[in-house]
């Protein structure tokens, strides 16, 4: 990366503010990840429509994939979409997942006004030094921080979990304290993709740990916690990928009243990935089973981007609590 960029220059918020709002608010503000324009594009649009604070998160994946600069450059446009709209919403650019020092400085040094360094995996010191190294660059530019404890069962970017471990309630104030992080990450029995929970036939998604979230909260009142691994895996998106040629056997995620109760309380960020991916895949299928003789992206991306802003706009309103609180 040549030139050094503040997110400021971008038009973007940090973190503060908006956690702040939301946990006194009892909601939670959405951090929606983007690969491409019409993911991007359906978040800026959904939160307009809905009037909600985003987060809009990138992971190394996402980086890889798409190339940081052009990112980067997404970010801004998208700011700029928004205010061109007419639309103040705030808008948080947010790196998911970031593993290394090396990766939060690089984001920080281009315009990202939030990081994530997940430690989560390592030594409970070696993730203490290790958060506390990227805080300590983060906050010279005001970037905030967030900070991971406990292991999500499922894939953490390229970090292999195979079973939870759920956050230790007696480590989080200490942890809090060392690191000087600005949001906690924690680990109550979500995990990320598709398949969070094996149910047996006639078997219901068992309750998140809302003790274990409640005893954090009672260690570190009012802190700003982070959910991940929050998609519901939309059952009618998995039922149109199967309809039309895909095979999704037993994908299940966490219920939306689930949630609901989670965004009431310190939590104040809830990740959701996955659902956007099921929308754009059972849309783009479908599409194009109707449409054998279309060949033009925009006519399928279009119709996922739709199905996109009718996703989120859903989470906003009825589930995180975000809408009108721009
Ligand atoms: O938590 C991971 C996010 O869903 C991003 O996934 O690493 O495949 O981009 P990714
Ligand atoms: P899902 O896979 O449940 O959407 O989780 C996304 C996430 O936690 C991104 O960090
Ligand atoms: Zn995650």
């Amino acid at each position: 990366m040549a030139d050094k960029t503040h997110y400021t220059e971008l038009g973007l918020v940090n973190t503060r503010d908006i956690f702040k709002k939301a946990v006194s608010g009892g909601y939670a503000i959405p951090a929606y990840n983007f690969n491409n324009m019409e993911q991007l594009q359906a978040i800026i649009h959904a939160s307009i429509e809905t009037n909600s604070p985003v987060i809009i998160q990138v992971s190394n994946g996402a980086r890889n994939y798409a190339n940081a600069t052009m990112l980067r450059w997404m970010a801004k446009g998208a700011v700029e979409m928004a205010r061109e709209m007419g639309s103040q919403v705030p808008i948080c650019l947010h790196l998911d997942h970031g593993d290394s020092f090396e990766l939060c400085q690089a984001c920080i040094d281009s315009g990202f006004s939030s990081v994530m360094i997940d430690g989560s995996h390592l030594p409970y010191e070696e993730n203490v030094a290790l958060t506390r190294k990227v805080v300590e660059y983060a906050h010279q530019f005001d970037v905030t921080v967030e900070g991971e404890l406990g292991v999500l069962a499922g894939i953490e970017d390229e970090v292999q979990s195979e079973h939870s471990t759920y956050t230790q309630p007696d480590e989080v104030e200490d942890f809090v304290k060392k690191t000087g992080v600005d949001s906690l990450a924690i680990s109550i029995g979500t995990s990320h993709g598709a398949y969070k929970f094996k149910l047996a036939e006639g078997e219901e998604v068992p309750p998140l740990r809302f003790d274990i979230l409640k005893e954090i909260e009672q260690r570190i009142p009012g802190f700003p916690i982070v959910l991940h691994g929050a998609s519901s895996v939309v059952q009618s998106y998995v039922q149109l990928i199967n309809q039309y040629g895909g095979h999704l056997d037993g994908a299940v995620g966490v219920p939306e009243e689930q949630l609901r109760q989670a965004a009431a309380s310190a939590v104040c960020k809830i990740n959701i990935d996955s659902d956007g991916r099921l929308a754009m895949t059972a849309k783009v299928r479908e599409y194009l089973a109707n449409n054998a003789e279309e060949f033009d992206p925009r006519k399928y991306l279009g119709a996922a981007r739709s199905e996109l802003i009718a996703l989120m706009k859903h989470k906003n309103e009825t589930v995180l609590g975000s809408a009108g609180k721009a």
